[in-house]
């Protein structure tokens, strides 16, 4: 595995598209409320990076066997895990939402999701929501040269104790392209794995659920859904692996 290490001058791009990432995501949140629909806020995002000079990153990614994806977000209700497609579905009261963004800027990706509670959501909802969050919190801030990969992975999983930890999907090396090396996983043993250097981009998005694991894709061909229905959860940060320890580059402010 080959992991690529930015340049102080790559990095300064990759700073410029994780802000244009994280000024987009912040409308995007700030428009959410029941009635909205997917393909309302996929309007808004791919109207505001093009404001900001920046690309979608997500239109038209085809990963080998899949069908290009339409949208610049993905959104992803309730029992959908990741890759939902923006939909004319409303948002309702009491849904959780998860809202993933990706925007490429002089060639570099920024990638990021936040999910979102519409309205008043259940006490076991916002729990699901807080420890997702608190596990992405954990796992960058393990983030740090002389780290290891399983240092990161296994902060983010010691988060999701009760809850199902997914395992087909993780989180990624961030550069020129979307998905690059080192994958990710959102559980694992502390002091294993690829040793963390300065220059290193990772994104980081732990997904737990309320109850089994276990996913499946639907016949769209891209929206991952929890096998038993159940409620889920996603966050992800782009990161940057510094000397001084770890720089979130899509943070909203
Ligand atoms: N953050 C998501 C991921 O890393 C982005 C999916 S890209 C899409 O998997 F094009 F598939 F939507
Ligand atoms: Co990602």
């Amino acid at each position: 595995m080959s992991v690529e290490l930015k340049t102080p001058e790559a990095l300064e791009v990759m700073r410029q598209a994780g802000r244009i990432n994280s000024e987009v995501r912040a409308l995007l949140i700030e428009a959410v409320r029941p009635g909205v629909t997917g393909l309302e806020l996929d309007r808004l995002a791919k109207q505001a990076i093009a404001e900001r000079g920046g690309e979608p990153t997500f239109v038209g990614y085809a990963p080998m066997g899949k069908p290009p994806y339409p949208g610049a977000i993905c959104y992803s209700v309730n029992e959908h895990l990741v890759h939902g497609i923006p939909g004319k579905r409303a948002l309702q009261e009491g849904d959780i939402v998860s809202i993933d963004l990706g925007v490429t800027y002089h060639g570099y990706v920024s990638d990021a999701a936040t999910t979102v509670a519409v309205g008043t959501v259940s006490p076991e909802a916002r729990r699901l929501l807080e420890s997702t969050q608190r596990a992405l919190w954990a796992g960058i801030e393990a983030a740090r040269p002389g780290n290891r990969l399983g240092d990161v992975s296994a902060a983010i999983g010691a988060c999701g104790k009760g809850y199902g930890i997914v395992q087909g999907y993780g989180g990624h090396g961030v550069g020129r392209q979307m998905h690059m090396d080192p994958h990710i996983p959102n559980y694992g043993r502390a002091g294993t794995g690829l040793k963390l250097m300065a220059g290193m981009v990772i994104a980081l998005e732990p997904m737990f659920a309320l109850g089994s694991p276990a996913t499946e894709e639907t016949d769209d061909g891209w929206t991952v859904v929890m096998s038993d229905g159940s409620l889920s959860a996603h966050f992800e940060e782009t990161v940057a692996i510094t000397a001084q320890g770890p720089e979130v580059l899509t943070r909203i402010a």
